[in-house]
């Protein structure tokens, strides 16, 4: 792959209640960026779970937090760097743990800190990532729960916050509970942050839900048999088939993010 000179991605975050579709979601806005064949994209699996290199048919080898582990074992081993030999050691492990598919790059997290605070670490990591993507056009990341652990961990700031759930209560609590944080700790820079309701049965549900909040909806996928099928039987959902219903819904979905 070779190194873009843009130097400014569009860095798209997708968050939203464990086990909602967040994985599924940026699986397929993958697939959708990926074919438009002169970006270069960036996927971020912050979800310790590793679920989206499944989801994207590719191999995750080493994570940052792999990374991270490894430095600290070599300071406590009493190996002393400065802090260039530290960021050119970074650089050239996170570089190693991308793995690359076609014009798509995915780079895992892994698991949250383990004790203790390593914070000069963490955000050494952070620069590095920061940095990183820059060679992009288009950053996705797949978050954990919130957008506050993407700005600690990944990102400090997001163009887009895309956030999903299911039509259940607690899942649409906890998205207006992130757009709150979000709006209040100005975590999106250019401040649009929307709504995809997932595993939709009827219309009504969307209108019932859309009357108690206010969010902006980008979209709403319905409940999808071929998402279901293809986790089931861990089929990378790249490959789903054209006419699948949610594809065309995400689809229209990022027509409208004017990338
Ligand atoms: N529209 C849909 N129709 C049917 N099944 C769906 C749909 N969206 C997601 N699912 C199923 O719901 C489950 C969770 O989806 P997914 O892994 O995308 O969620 P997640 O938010 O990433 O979960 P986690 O928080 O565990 O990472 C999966 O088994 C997936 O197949
Ligand atoms: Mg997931």
């Amino acid at each position: 792959m070779e190194n873009s000179i843009n130097t400014k991605p569009r860095r798209i975050a997708i968050c939203g209640k464990g086990g909602v579709g967040k994985t599924s979601l940026s699986t397929m806005m993958v697939k959708i960026f990926a074919e438009m064949q002169n970006l270069k994209i960036l996927a971020v699996d912050a979800d310790p779970a590793v679920g989206l290199a499944m989801a994207l048919g590719m191999k995750v080898e080493k994570t940052v937090d792999d990374i991270r582990n490894k430095l600290i074992s070599q300071v406590k081993a009493g190996n002393s760097y400065d802090k260039s030999e530290v960021l050119d050691l970074l650089d050239y492990e996170l570089f190693d743990a991308l793995a690359e598919s076609s014009n798509v790059a995915l780079l895992a997290i892994g698991r949250p800190e383990t004790e203790g605070c390593y914070c000069r670490v963490n955000d050494l990591l952070k620069d590095i990532i920061e940095s990183l993507s820059h060679g992009f056009d288009i950053v996705l990341i797949d978050g954990e729960a919130g957008v506050e652990q993407i700005n600690r961990r990944v990102l400090s700031s997001v163009d887009d916050l895309i956030l999903i759930s299911d039509t259940s209560l607690k899942g649409i609590q906890v998205v207006s509970t992130i757009q709150h944080v979000a709006r209040d700790n100005n975590a999106v820079t250019a401040g649009s942050i929307g709504l995809v309701l997932n595993r939709v049965r009827s219309e009504d549900e969307v209108q019932t839900i859309l009357n108690s909040i206010s969010m902006n909806l980008l979209g709403w996928i319905p409940e999808d048999e071929i998402i279901h099928t293809y986790d089931f039987q861990g089929i990378p959902l790249t490959k789903m088939p054209e006419d699948t219903p949610s594809l065309a819904v995400v689809r229209s979905i990022v027509a409208a993010m004017n990338v």
